[in-house]
């Protein structure tokens, strides 16, 4: 039996077999819903309103709402089966819009051109194109097409033992007489010989391209890169669309065990958020996807699982282990990308479960396996990945943190994007507020830097004390509610978003235990080694802030360690900039795979030395002051 479900304000009608969810009829309406729990009933984001039409209700997970939604006809979209036809309408703030990605580039390393960023490597892509000119054949001198071309590489370029495709041989012959025996051929490195991707009769004059892809579990970027300058040409960003399934890793891995194709459905969602990115930079800069015969991917272990189509589901499942860490050079027909079907694809090597492709590009491209100092490379985002190491020896664990900092699970929580308060001061005697938004937007939500801002200031002026608590304070901003108290940064009639954008003592409670993972997840890496936090030289901040993060604040907090401010460095995303000099450098490829090999990984559920350090984190600044002596408490 087939139901119609229509979606307003869309308009947008499809027909379903009964007893889908509201939450797939979305989906396949091409209309993205939020869900952070991947579908499971629990966190209340899928809300969506039914205007008319019978529907069959889970009420068991009618707790996630409000009582006044319910009663207003909210319910939860992937709890509530189609059993009619049906209109529904959708919320502003449970859709998930796609939206312009931040690129942030304009710090640090980000800013550094690829050619900058070699220094030290040469300019020496994974992928080439070389004029070849043969004599033709004649009766004296029978080879094969294929030996001939052979030779002339070999005696040429010092290109020995090329691969070929069959598709691509199948073309030669034609190929090299169209061109009368000039060709120019297209090759990409593939282990530790070249393969011949494409053959182009005649000298072309075109250059050589190549894709860098940053697969975030939220955003994805592609960067078009010109392999013969070492320039990244142009780069786009959007919406993972895997998001609709759930918006961290762990409930996309429980999507892909519990559904039947769940595995499936996630790989050709990120595949068609690549191709979708890929589509429009060719476009734009008139290329067609053949000439794409090479791509770099960065991304965590699981989302590398995901797009290679390799099951995460032990990932998740004690003792944690993936499916690999090196992942295999595939080619784009495998994955159905929008490439040369003959390219190839490389994977950044991860080191476990919770380490991935995109720390170790971070740790390439921030060249802390290259210096005799000691590196902290800390990643503040859900995972919370830590590395700790120099040119001798790395070692890193993930400390959980949670998505708190990239604004989840925060009641005005957002990512860095316009609109998002980054920066917040407050009066020590009338408590009065100014923020700073991200592109001067109006207030839209609160992102990780204005969260860790707008908490060490609450702290300084008194509005709460060292463990998160609301003190007794003489506001308008300050409200109680009957199950929490909010501090108001930003009234309804100045917001972007016709309400007032505010933090609640429950998000603060949130981001303390978040600062406190990243914090113990420091000190557990620094404890197994014996080391004293002094010995540190320097100390890498990357996570999606925007273009700001107030070191000063993040160390009130209890989030960084209390060093020397000019011990510090805020660089970014560097997972695409990693891609993006691997493509351009078959050397520094060969050193990701190095550190891939020479991270070690610290497993911080085996032992009390995590939580034992968690909890005395849990303070602001932290249980043990002389951990922070900079830090005056008032
Ligand atoms: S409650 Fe429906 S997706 Fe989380």
């Amino acid at each position: 039996m087939k139901y119609s479900v229509t979606f307003l304000p869309d308009q947008i009608t499809i027909e379903l077999e009964a007893g889908k969810t509201l939450i797939q009829a979305a989906n396949y309406a091409g209309i993205g819903i939020k869900s952070s729990c991947g579908s499971e009933g629990t966190c209340g984001r899928c809300k969506i309103r039914v205007i008319e039409g019978n529907y069959q209700y889970d009420n068991k997970f009618n707790c996630t709402l409000p009582k006044k939604h319910r009663d207003a006809g909210y319910v939860l979209a992937c709890k509530t089966f189609v059993e009619d036809n049906i209109i529904v309408q959708i919320p502003t703030e449970s859709r998930l819009e796609a939206h312009q990605v931040l690129m942030d580039d304009k710090v640090g390393i980000l800013a550094e051109t690829n050619i900058s960023l070699l220094n030290g490597y040469n300019l020496n892509p994974l992928s080439k194109k070389i004029k070849l000119s043969m004599d033709a054949p004649n009766l004296t001198e029978i080879i094969s097409d294929l030996s001939r071309l052979e030779t002339e590489l070999a005696k040429q370029f010092g290109i020995k033992n090329p691969k070929i495709s069959l598709p691509v041989l199948s073309q030669m012959a034609e190929n090299l007489r169209k061109g009368n025996w000039q060709v120019t051929l297209t090759l990409a490195l593939n282990g530790k010989d070249y393969e011949i991707i494409r053959i182009d009769p005649g000298h072309d004059d075109k250059s050589c391209y190549g894709l860098a892809i940053d697969i975030g579990t939220t955003t994805v970027v592609v960067s078009l890169v010109d392999l013969e300058n070492g320039r990244s040409i142009d780069k786009m960003g959007t919406y993972n669309r895997q998001a609709k399934l759930g918006d961290d890793v762990v409930s996309r891995m429980i999507h892909s065990s519990s559904e039947e194709n769940g595995l499936q459905e996630l790989q050709s969602l990120v595949i068609k958020t690549i191709n979708e990115l890929t589509s429009k930079l060719l476009e734009k800069h008139h290329l067609t996807s053949d000439e794409i015969c090479i791509m770099v991917t960065s991304g965590n272990t699981t989302m590398t699982h995901l797009l290679l189509g390799l099951h995460p589901k032990y990932i998740r499942l004690e003792p944690y282990v993936p499916t690999a860490t090196f992942a295999p050079i595939v080619k784009g027909k495998d994955l159905g990308l929008q490439m040369n079907p003959e390219g190839l694809v490389y994977s950044f090597p991860a080191v476990a479960s919770y380490v991935g492709g995109d720390i170790v590009s971070g740790a390439l491209v921030t060249k802390i396996s290259n210096k005799e100092e000691l590196t902290l490379f800390i990643d503040i985002g859900t995972n919370g990945e830590i590395v700790l190491g120099n040119q001798d020896w790395l070692i890193s664990c993930a400390c959980s943190a949670g998505p708190a900092f990239e604004g989840g699970g925060i009641t005005h929580g957002t990512r860095a994007m316009k609109g998002a308060i980054e920066r917040v001061e407050i009066d020590n005697e009338t408590f009065e507020v100014k923020v700073n938004t991200i592109e001067s937007g109006k207030a839209i939500g609160i992102c990780g830097s204005g969260l860790i801002d707008c908490i060490a200031k609450m702290h300084q002026v008194g509005i709460i004390d060292r463990t998160g608590t609301f003190q007794d304070t003489e506001s308008q901003r300050v409200q109680i509610t009957h199950d929490d108290k909010l501090f108001v940064l930003v009234w309804k009639g100045e917001s972007g978003i016709g309400k007032d954008v505010y933090i609640s003592e429950n998000d603060i409670k949130n981001i303390i235990r978040s600062k406190g993972a990243v914090f113990a997840g420091i000190q557990s890496l620094l404890k197994t080694l014996q080391l004293e936090i002094e010995l540190i030289d320097k100390i890498l901040i990357a996570g999606g802030f925007g273009n700001y993060l107030n070191i000063p604040d993040a160390v009130r907090l209890g989030l960084l360690p209390d060093l020397p401010l000019e011990k510090y460095e805020f660089v970014g995303n560097t997972s695409l900039k990693g891609a993006e000099l691997a493509l351009i450098s078959q050397e520094s490829w060969k050193q990701a795979e190095n550190i891939g090999k020479m991270m070690t990984y610290l497993e911080l559920s085996v032992g009390n030395l995590f939580m034992d350090e968690f909890m005395q984190a849990l303070f602001l600044p932290h249980t043990d002051l002389r951990l922070f002596p900079s830090v005056e408490l008032r």
